[in-house]
């Protein structure tokens, strides 16, 4: 992913989907942060790979608008990706967030979103990527975890990184208090990150991510 920039021009907020699994805890602290008028960004609409996802329900009670394309429902992972990549665009987004959307989108919804297609995930990358974070970082006994933040590309959780914060690892933590703790600092990362983002735009120069 090379010298890809975003130019915002700050006259209007910048348009989001957010692709979602699950709770959509983060989903829900970017609407919130919408309703604020100085936050420079509408969250145009969610997506889910799932009926039945909490996160579809919270972005339907907040009057926006929602689609689900299940894996199951296409011939083949491309026929997925083709669906899922059209079902985003039609939305025109500025910026796609997966905020615990549990699928690997292919090469075509790479291809359209380059550059513009984030992720939030509960590490601190390059250590202990996929769907165990927290979990492998307890076994691993590290004494700091945390969230990265991330442009996403082919591979999985390795692209370019945009934020990442950090919260102690305690003596007793198990996962689950360990999975809320670093939660609770992952959602403010994303919320502070994205509105940079809007304000500010961003170029990614190889690995590096400049947000001017
Ligand atoms: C986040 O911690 C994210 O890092 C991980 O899944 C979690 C999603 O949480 N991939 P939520 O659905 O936003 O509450």
């Amino acid at each position: 992913m090379t010298d890809l920039t975003a130019v915002r021009s700050g006259d209007r907020p910048m348009r989001v989907v957010v692709l979602i699994s699950g709770g959509g805890s983060n989903l829900a602290a970017l609407l919130n942060a919408c309703a604020d008028d100085d936050y420079p960004v509408d969250v145009v609409a969610v997506g889910a790979d799932r009926a039945g996802a909490a996160g579809i329900g919270l972005a339907s009670r907040a009057a926006v608008p929602t689609f689900v394309e299940p894996v199951g429902d296409y011939l083949d992972r491309a026929g997925w990706d083709l669906a899922i990549t059209v079902a985003v665009a039609g939305h025109q987004p500025d910026l796609v967030i997966s905020a615990g959307f549990l699928k690997l989108v292919g090469p075509e919804f790479l291809d359209r979103f380059a550059g513009r297609y984030i992720n939030t995930h509960n590490s601190l990358l390059p250590s202990f990527p996929g769907v165990h974070g927290p979990r492998d970082a307890l076994a691993y006994g590290v004494k700091v975890a945390g969230a990265t933040l991330f442009f996403v590309d082919e591979g999985v959780d390795t692209g370019p990184i945009i934020a990442q914060v950090t919260v102690p690892v305690l003596d007793d933590d198990d996962e689950e208090s360990l999975t809320e703790r670093i939660k609770v600092a992952e959602r403010k990362q994303l919320v502070q990150a994205v509105g940079r983002l809007a304000r500010c735009g961003w170029k990614i120069d190889g690995r590096k991510v400049l947000i001017p």
